[in-house]
């Protein structure tokens, strides 16, 4: 009788155990699909993906445009300077931009005895008194090329509180539709006031920046700061 017992015990221990093993057989070919769901699913967590993935191509989009820009089109600064504060400035402008300069040249330069305002009877002085006489022959009013150029800066000292004069004969001279231009000036205390609106009023086209004006002694950082705000 006791090995009776003993017989039907273990076939049914045998019996669970064959039950047990089909069962965790089951289980892990369900979980097997429910890592196959899981793959499906990731879709759906990929459907999260054209989200992100938008981030990309407008990432890349924003890297290329800089360079696609600086292929397309050049920049040229264009300054006129007395005594050599804008100068500078343009220089510290081209250096930061990679642009080409243009200097504007009076056919009579002005000599220091010119500039000084403080006496009445000086060049300066005259043709502040007389705008007749401000027109001021350049050397060489178009720069070479000037088709290529899209952005142009366009420097030059404060005379009483306007931009210096020979610079409206280049404003003038020239067609500067399709470009961008910046107007920067040097000045001991006066600010960019209308020098700006007054030359793009004189000028044929062109999207006229607002512009910046500089300390006479203006610093290297303290313009690249300026241009790097400009994102160009
Ligand atoms: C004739 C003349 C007029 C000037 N008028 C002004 C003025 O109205 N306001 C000002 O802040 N500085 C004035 N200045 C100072 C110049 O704008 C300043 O020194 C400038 O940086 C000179 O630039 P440049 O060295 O490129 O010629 C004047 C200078 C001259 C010679």
């Amino acid at each position: 009788m006791k090995r009776i017992l003993t017989i039907l015990f273990s076939l049914t221990m045998i019996f669970s155990l064959v039950a047990c093993s089909g069962q965790n057989e089951q289980s892990s070919r369900s979980s097997g699909s429910s890592n196959s769901s899981t793959e499906e699913i990731t879709p759906s967590e990929n459907s999260s993906e054209p989200t992100e993935q938008p981030d990309k191509p407008s990432d890349t989009a924003s890297s290329k445009t800089p360079n696609e820009k600086t292929a397309e089109g050049k920049t040229l600064v264009v300054y006129y300077s007395a005594t050599n504060n804008t100068e500078t400035v343009a220089g510290y402008i081209a250096d930061a931009t990679g642009a080409d300069i243009f200097e504007l040249v009076p056919v009579e330069p002005y000599t220091s005895d010119d500039l000084d305002w403080t006496n009445s009877d000086s060049r300066v002085s005259r043709e502040h008194d007389n705008e007749s006489l401000r027109t001021v022959e350049l050397e060489k009013s178009v720069p070479d090329n000037w088709d290529e150029y899209d952005t142009v800066f366009i420097g030059y000292p404060i005379w009483w509180g306007i931009a210096a004069w020979p610079t409206d004969t280049f404003v003038k001279a020239n067609d500067f539709t399709d470009k961008t231009v910046i107007p920067f000036c040097t000045s001991s205390s006066s600010g960019l006031g209308q020098s700006g609106e007054l030359l793009k009023e004189e000028a044929k086209g062109g999207n006229w920046l607002e512009g910046e004006r500089f300390q006479s002694g203006a610093s290297e950082d303290t313009v690249k700061e300026w241009v790097n705000g400009l994102d160009l």
